[in-house]
């Protein structure tokens, strides 16, 4: 379909024309496509070892980290794109993407249609995402603080707070965004970029800053 349509774009303008503008772009599909091909047998090959249950149709451009501690479960909807590649996403990632979970019992939860760039996910207890849900460049959600406030139990990996996190359908999460423990956030919501999101976020709202306010209604 897409190929008859560059068929049709070829038809209708010069071969010059079609060469100095689109021609690079178009390669540039191509190739993204394949890769898109090669990454898919390599992430499936870390799904599998790490037990990972994954949907339908989802695309990796890059090899996403997975890492899942005994006992727990990290479960991906359909239709969920993972960029992990620097050249995969022009706003530019920093890291490949990071799902894992950390203790006996984390439940990770993601569902259908979501996307991840560089996004570093770590749960301890338990993280659900919803359906629709986008995370810009780099954002990081954790549900741990992963050492004890507490000097001294810090060296010993005890005395570390953990809460649940839930991030609703259709929300959109700015770029080096960080979603700390036992936040909420709603339906629909956004948080601006380069905001650290400590307390709960409304449905419909945009949301930003350090720590994050809301901002206004949408
Ligand atoms: C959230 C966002 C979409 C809002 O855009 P907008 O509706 O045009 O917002 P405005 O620029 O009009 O700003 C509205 C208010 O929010 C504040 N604001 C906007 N972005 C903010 C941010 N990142 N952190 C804190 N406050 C922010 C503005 O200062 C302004 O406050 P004021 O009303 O007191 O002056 C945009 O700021 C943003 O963060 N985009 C994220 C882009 C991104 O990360 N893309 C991901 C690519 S993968």
């Amino acid at each position: 379909m897409q190929f008859k349509l560059w068929m049709l774009h070829l038809n209708l303008m010069s071969a010059k024309r079609y060469i100095k503008e689109y021609l690079a772009h178009h390669l540039y599909c191509v190739w993204r496509i394949f890769k898109i091909k090669c990454y898919f047998t390599l992430n499936q090959i870390s799904i599998t070892y790490w037990g990972v249950k994954v949907g339908k149709k989802c695309s990796f451009l890059g090899s996403t980290i997975f890492r899942r501690y005994p006992e727990t479960a990290i479960i991906i909807g359909n239709n969920c794109a993972f960029q992990s590649s620097d050249w995969s996403n022009i706003v530019g990632i920093c890291r490949r993407c990071m799902i894992s979970t950390l203790k006996k019992g984390a439940v990770l939860k993601i569902g259908d249609k979501c996307g991840f760039s560089g996004a570093a996910i770590s749960c301890a207890e338990s993280i659900t995402i919803g359906d629709n849900v986008l995370l810009g460049i780099n954002v990081i959600v954790t549900d741990t603080d992963h050492h004890s406030l507490n000097a001294k139990q810090r060296f010993e990996n005890i005395g570390i707070t953990s809460k649940p996190i839930v991030i609703g359908n259709d929300v959109w999460i700015g770029t080096n965004s960080i979603i700390l423990k036992g936040v909420n956030i709603g339906d629909n919501s956004v948080i601006a970029a380069g905001s650290v999101v400590v307390g709960d976020i409304p449905d419909n709202v945009v949301a930003g800053g350090v720590p994050a306010k809301v901002i206004r209604k949408l």
